[in-house]
């Protein structure tokens, strides 16, 4: 199994240590969806983002919601048939093997991330099958990982894959490693080859959800849950050499909804954009 080398110098490393008395961002989206592997610290991050702004668990419901409708075209419609999914978190109930899976049960799945409590419950939970993985990298990196042999014996670097860098690049604080990290995974994948990003949204236009996305920020500072929320032009810029597929970069609710929308929008739904493009 690759490991990614990790030394207390290493500005890329979160380290290997656990600590359950601070939150941690994949527990924290665990228990806004409602699952059961998170501690006390990630509950009370829960209660505070809630008194901020009601609507959060919804909203990060209708993320994975998203996330599967984006699945469900690539695989049936794209014709892909390799999903890297890039910070891919705890597993949940409906993981990307098992949507992709369903429609191609040939279709290739590596998860990737580089938190050991997600490496340890996604070896046990989704390495289901010959043809689903959970390896340990820095994501911040592709050169490297894109060149390990260990991920190259698991996916064809010749045919179109799909990258799903979801609700991971906010996490990641410096703009600057951010747009690295794009672009080196784009420049791995082959021409024909999908990339999927969503990302916290500053409007930046004075509204009260440009106030909301502010103090978000603001008040996770310096702790593991910190947020970048973006400006539309700057993830915009992550699809520099890429074709967007329609509706192009948009709150999420709005990009090729199952159907009209019952549940009532909160402030939530209109912090996060999410797009789907190609490499041509
Ligand atoms: C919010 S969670 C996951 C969300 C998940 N992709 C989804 O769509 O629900 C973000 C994940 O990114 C992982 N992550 C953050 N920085 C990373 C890095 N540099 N390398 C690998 N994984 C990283 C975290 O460990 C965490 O599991």
């Amino acid at each position: 199994m690759p490991a990614a080398e990790h030394t207390s110098w290493d500005p890329h490393s979160r380290g290997a240590s656990i600590d359950f008395d601070a939150p941690n961002q994949a527990r924290l989206f665990d228990a806004l969806l409602g699952g059961r592997d998170n501690y006390v610290a990630d509950r009370e991050v829960v209660d505070q983002l809630a008194d901020l702004a009601p609507g959060v668990g919804q909203m990060v419901r209708d993320h994975r919601e998203w996330v599967g409708r984006v699945l469900r075209l690539l695989v049936t419609q794209c014709g892909v048939d390799q999903f890297l999914d890039l910070g891919s978190g705890l597993p949940g109930l409906d993981n990307t093997h098992q949507i992709v899976q369903r429609n191609n049960p040939e279709a290739k799945v590596c998860y990737i991330d580089n938190d050991p409590v997600v490496l340890a419950h996604g070896r046990a939970l989704l390495e289901e099958n010959e043809n689903t993985h959970m390896l340990e990298f820095d994501i911040t990196r592709p050169e490297t990982v894109t060149t390990d042999p260990g991920l190259r014996r698991r996916v064809d670097f010749d045919r179109p894959m799909a990258v799903l860098l979801c609700a991971v690049t906010g996490h990641i604080l410096d703009d600057d490693v951010v747009r690295q990290t794009v672009r080196g995974w784009v420049k791995a994948i082959p021409s024909g080859s999908y990339v999927v990003v969503s990302q916290q949204f500053d409007p930046a236009d004075g509204s009260v959800h440009s106030e909301l996305a502010r103090t978000l920020h603001k008040a996770f500072l310096g702790t593991a849950v910190a947020t970048a929320f973006r400006e539309r032009g700057e993830i915009e810029s992550y699809f520099e050499d890429l074709r967007m597929v329609e509706p192009g970069l948009v709150q999420l609710h709005k990009w090729w909804p199952d159907g009209p929308r019952l549940v009532p929008l909160s402030e939530w739904n209109h912090l996060m954009l999410g797009a789907l493009a190609r490499k041509p």
